[in-house]
Formats: structure tokens, C-alpha cells, sequence
């Protein structure tokens, strides 16, 4: 059984003890929900992958409460202060080497030499995280491939019974997941975009090597992080992108004012803004993939700002839906 824990200073403490007993607990961030586990116990980070269901051990993002203590882990670098002082706590993921005697498991990080790490924002997940006091490893509390839950509910569909408790935080703000930035190498490299537009990124360090376009990584399976992975984020109907009309077996995805003639809607964001947009992608997903229809189509988004990481998100929950040979 999954229980639910209310975040209050008791069910921050449960649920701070339950993960630092090894236990499987979901909890909310700004971006989406992630499932969280002690990022030093290699037993407990097995889990999350059986739990999620992931065929392969994929690095797992490790979630501190400040700067400090992830740079305590990993070794940082000028651009690194940079954005952590303009990002954290917030919806940015950095990659860096790990330090020498860095206590997260090598699990976690996939026996990679460098380790994500990342200062979510908000009270709750906060508290949570001061009182672990240790890294926490918590990849998207979804089913491998399919779209991450933002709410307790999304959480509860795919895990429940497979993981120990949810510390309900409420609906996240920005809905979708951290933009992952490598900065190991002479140039920083989008591995993915997400809730921090690279424009913003840009203008604080100047420009940032292009991350695979979606044409590029169908061209090439040696991805360099697997949230590249095309197929991913996929409800369980075919998705029809940039739809200029609607059949009325399908179910619209709108955004802006809706295209007539859809069987079921959901509004993205009737004044095509970004932000209101992101935060309801996954749930707009969820809620037409119940629809009794024979696909999705979506209105088309811009590519600016918090757009990049719809759209990203839209072409792999639109791509063919292959098994890739490295996993999901
Ligand atoms: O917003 C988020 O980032 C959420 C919340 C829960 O924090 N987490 C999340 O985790 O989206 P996950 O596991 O679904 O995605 C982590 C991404 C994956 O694409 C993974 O391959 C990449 O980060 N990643 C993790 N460690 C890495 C590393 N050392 N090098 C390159 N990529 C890495
Ligand atoms: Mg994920």
C-alpha cells in the first residue's frame, strides 16, 4: 500500500525518516513529482529503477536543499556559481564531475564520473531535504516512458502499491521537469531543456552548445543523456503534432483559441502563455489519453522561452514508439 502523508512538519519528519530508512517516497518539487530515495544507499536507489520499471540503470538527478551542500559533491566551476546564485532553488540541473569522495552511490549516478545535481524550490521539498541530510536521488515518479505525474494523483496511477508514501505538496508550479545542463566539458551542452529557458541560462553565461535536435537523436543512439531518448513522455494514444484541424475522433490539445470541430479539449492556455501552458502539459495529456478517441492532435506552440520544453516534450510523446537498446 502507498500512503499519502500531508506536508505538514510531522509529515515532513515521516517522510524525511521513511527515506532515510530506505524507503520509496514520492514527493513534489516545482517541476513535477519525483521518487525519491537515500542517494548514499545503493539498496534503496535498486528500488526506484524496480519501482519505475526502467530496463537500464540511468543516472539519477541528486536533490539538495542549497548550493553548498551540491557543491559539496561535486566539483564546481565558475559557471556553475553563476547559475547557481541566479537559478537555486529552481527548475536547473547541473551536471559536474563528482568529487573524489563523493558518499552518493555510484547507482545512482550510473558509475558515470560526473553526478546531476539540483536545488528544487519550494517549503515543502525543502524541509524534506534539510531534514534527510543527504543527497536524495529521485528521478520523475512516473512508469518508465510514460508522462511525468504533477500532481499526488498522476503519482498514484502508475505507482501505487510500488512505492512506500507520497508527501502530497499540492499541484506543481511549473509542470515541467529541470533543464539539464552539462558542465564538464570547455563549452556548457543542453542535455535537456526544461523549466529554465536557455535564453535566461544564456544571459547569464553567455552562449551554451545546441542539444540534440529530435532529427539528430534518431540519427544517433549513443546518447549522452537518456532523457534524449525519443520516445518518452507517450500517453498511451497517438499524438498528432501542429494540427491546423481537428477530426472529430480526435482530442485537441489546445492552444490559444481552440480549432472547432475537436471530440474532447483540453486548454493549454487560452492566452497562449508559456508558463500557464508548461504547468499543464502533462496533466492535459493524462486527462485525453482518457478520452474515447483515436488520437491526440495538438495545436502548434512556439518555440521561445518555456517553449522549447514543451515542444520537446510534445515530439517524443509524439515520436514511434520503439523500445531504444539503452533504455528509458
Ligand atoms: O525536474 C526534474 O529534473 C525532476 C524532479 C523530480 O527533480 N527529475 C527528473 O529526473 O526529471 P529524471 O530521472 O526523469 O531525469 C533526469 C535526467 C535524465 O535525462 C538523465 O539521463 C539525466 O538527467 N542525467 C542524470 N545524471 C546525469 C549525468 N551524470 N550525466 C548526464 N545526464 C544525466
Ligand atoms: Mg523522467
Amino acid at each position: 500500500m502507498t500512503t499519502l502523508i500531508e506536508a505538514t512538519a510531522e509529515g515532513i519528519a515521516t517522510a524525511a525518516a521513511m527515506i532515510n530508512a530506505g524507503g520509496l517516497i514520492a514527493f513534489g518539487t516545482e517541476t513535477v513529482y519525483g521518487l525519491g530515495a537515500d542517494a548514499t544507499n545503493a539498496a534503496a536507489v535498486a528500488r526506484v529503477f524496480e519501482a519505475k520499471g526502467r530496463p537500464h540503470f540511468n543516472p539519477l538527478i541528486s536533490h539538495y536543499p542549497n548550493a553548498a551542500a551540491a557543491f559539496a559533491h561535486v566539483m564546481s566551476n565558475e559557471r556553475a556559481e553563476r547559475l547557481a546564485a541566479a537559478f537555486w532553488p529552481g527548475p536547473l540541473t547541473l551536471v559536474l564531475p563528482r568529487r573524489p569522495h563523493c558518499p552518493v552511490c555510484l547507482l545512482a549516478g550510473a558509475g558515470l564520473d560526473t553526478l546531476a545535481v539540483r536545488v528544487p524550490q519550494g517549503h515543502v521539498v525543502t524541509a524534506l531535504l534539510v531534514a534527510c541530510a543527504r543527497p536524495v536521488a529521485a528521478p520523475s515518479a512516473n512508469r518508465s516512458g510514460q508522462v511525468s505525474p504533477t500532481t499526488p494523483a498522476h503519482v498514484l496511477d502508475g505507482l501505487n502499491g510500488r512505492i512506500d508514501a507520497i508527501l502530497n505538496s499540492g499541484p506543481c508550479r511549473v509542470g515541467v521537469e529541470s533543464t539539464v545542463l552539462d558542465l564538464t566539458g570547455p563549452l556548457p551542452f543542453l542535455l535537456r531543456p526544461g523549466g529554465v529557458p536557455r535564453e535566461a541560462i544564456e544571459a547569464v553565461i553567455g552562449p551554451i552548445q545546441q542539444g540534440l535536435t529530435l532529427a539528430q537523436a534518431q540519427a544517433t543512439r549513443g546518447l549522452r543523456s537518456p532523457g534524449l531518448l525519443v520516445s518518452h513522455y507517450a500517453p498511451g494514444l497517438p499524438v498528432r503534432l501542429n494540427a491546423a484541424d481537428v477530426a472529430t475522433d480526435e482530442a485537441l490539445l489546445a492552444f490559444g483559441p481552440p480549432l472547432a470541430g475537436a471530440g474532447t479539449l483540453f486548454q493549454l492556455s487560452v492566452t497562449k502563455d508559456l508558463t500557464e501552458a508548461a504547468s499543464r502539459l502533462f496533466e492535459g495529456l493524462r486527462c485525453l489519453d482518457r478520452a474515447p478517441s483515436r488520437r491526440i492532435a495538438v495545436m502548434p506552440v512556439p518555440d521561445t522561452g518555456l517553449g522549447a520544453a514543451i515542444n520537446d516534450r510534445l515530439q517524443r510523446a509524439a515520436a514511434p514508439r520503439e523500445v531504444p537498446s539503452n533504455g528509458v
